[in-house]
């Protein structure tokens, strides 16, 4: 049966990689209708918001986003929209799997670890408080109910992916009440899974230990801000941004993009890297019960990358956006 998706366009390379993978998508036959929006920095000129009241509708109506990336102003007092998008829809859950492909060139083999990134709270909630002119204190909030919810869901996750071990990343050391009570609850919950093993690492190992052994760890569960940051670090395991993609689902919404942002120093000439985006359009055919249409996306473009002839710079490669798509379009 046909779904039908809401799409944001985004700013920045965001036109470019949507209209790249709605392009793939049409080519693959996949049942989707789309309703496009453009959003971002543009539209605000125009109209005075970020993104247009019938985006939001829309995206209520199919509780389905296809979205990609929007430049937040810093220091301008905007709160950045892929936050506010996280948060009014309780997008509680941000998983970002980070799989090598043995065709590409990197300096690590056999990565295939998935990061749970808690997203509704932590220093996320933006609460920074001028206590005077020279001092801002910015509030980390952690809540078992937040924190209960997505240790869960990287267990449930193990279990029914057949994956064996789920570390929890913290700082408890320091913030023992706020992280140590995530670890706790971590504890907790572990024991209802004694089929999977439960590790847990201070995150300053963390990085350490992901870029000399990422290969021993496999579900990564962590407080937002870790999660950020870590599952940067993640992509560049396997290749860099534009390969990493993510869900962030709630109870009721869900959406689907890259993990890089807007990639201003790019943007308008034809050099982008869809892939993160249609990977993550992957994730939500498979969601939407449509995996094979992901699949035999997933496998034209891994056609691509073990030809690797046509990749993008990023890749090492020196084709253009629309001939990397017009390669993955001729393998479908
Ligand atoms: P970025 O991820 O946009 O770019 C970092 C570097 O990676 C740049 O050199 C860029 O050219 C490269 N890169 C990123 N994606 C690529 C792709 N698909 N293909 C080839 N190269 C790619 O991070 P940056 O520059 O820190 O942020 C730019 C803007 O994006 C900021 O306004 C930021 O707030 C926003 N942003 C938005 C996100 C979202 O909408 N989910 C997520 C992260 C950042
Ligand atoms: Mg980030």
């Amino acid at each position: 049966m046909t779904k039908t998706i809401t799409v944001f366009r985004g700013d920045g390379i965001g036109p470019e990689i949507t209209d790249a993978v709605l392009d793939i998508l049409k080519a693959a036959n996949a049942p989707l209708d789309f309703e496009i929006f453009d959003v971002g920095a543009a539209v605000y000129e125009k109209t005075g918001s970020f993104i247009p009241q019938e985006g939001f509708d829309s995206f209520e109506k199919n509780k389905v986003l296809l979205k990609s990336p929007i430049t937040t102003p810093i220091g301008s007092g905007f709160k950045s929209l892929n936050v506010t998008l996280r948060q009014k829809y309780d997008l509680w859950a941000n998983i970002r799997p980070a799989l090598s492909n043995p065709a590409l060139p990197t300096r690590f083999e056999n990565v295939d670890l998935v990061t749970f990134r808690e997203n509704t709270e932590d220093l996320y909630i933006g609460e920074e408080i001028e206590i005077d002119a020279d001092t801002v204190h910015a509030i980390k909030k952690i809540t078992r109910k937040a924190s209960e919810r997505i240790i869960k869901e990287a267990f449930e996750y193990a279990l029914k992916n057949g994956r064996h071990k789920v570390t929890c990343i913290h700082k408890a050391n320091i913030l023992k009440k706020s992280d140590g009570m995530f670890l706790r609850i971590f504890e907790e919950i572990a024991k209802s899974y004694p089929q999977i093993e439960a590790d847990s690492m201070i995150v300053d190992a963390a990085c350490m230990n992901l870029v000399m052994h990422p290969e021993r760890f496999d579900v990564l569960v962590m407080p937002n801000l870790y999660g950020d940051i870590l599952s940067d670090l993640t992509s560049g395991l396997i290749g860099g941004l534009g390969l990493l993609p993510s869900c962030n689902r709630g109870d009721s919404y869900a959406m689907y993009e890259a993990v890089h942002g807007s990639a201003p120093d790019i943007a308008g000439q034809n050099l982008a890297n869809p892939s993160a985006l249609l990977l993550s359009a992957c994730m939500m055919l498979d969601d939407l019960h449509e995996e094979e249409s992901a699949s035999k996306i997933r496998n034209a473009l891994d056609q691509v990358f073990q030809e690797g002839k046509v990749l993008t710079k990023d890749l090492g490669g020196q084709a253009s956006t629309s001939e990397f798509v017009a390669e993955i379009k001729s393998r479908l």
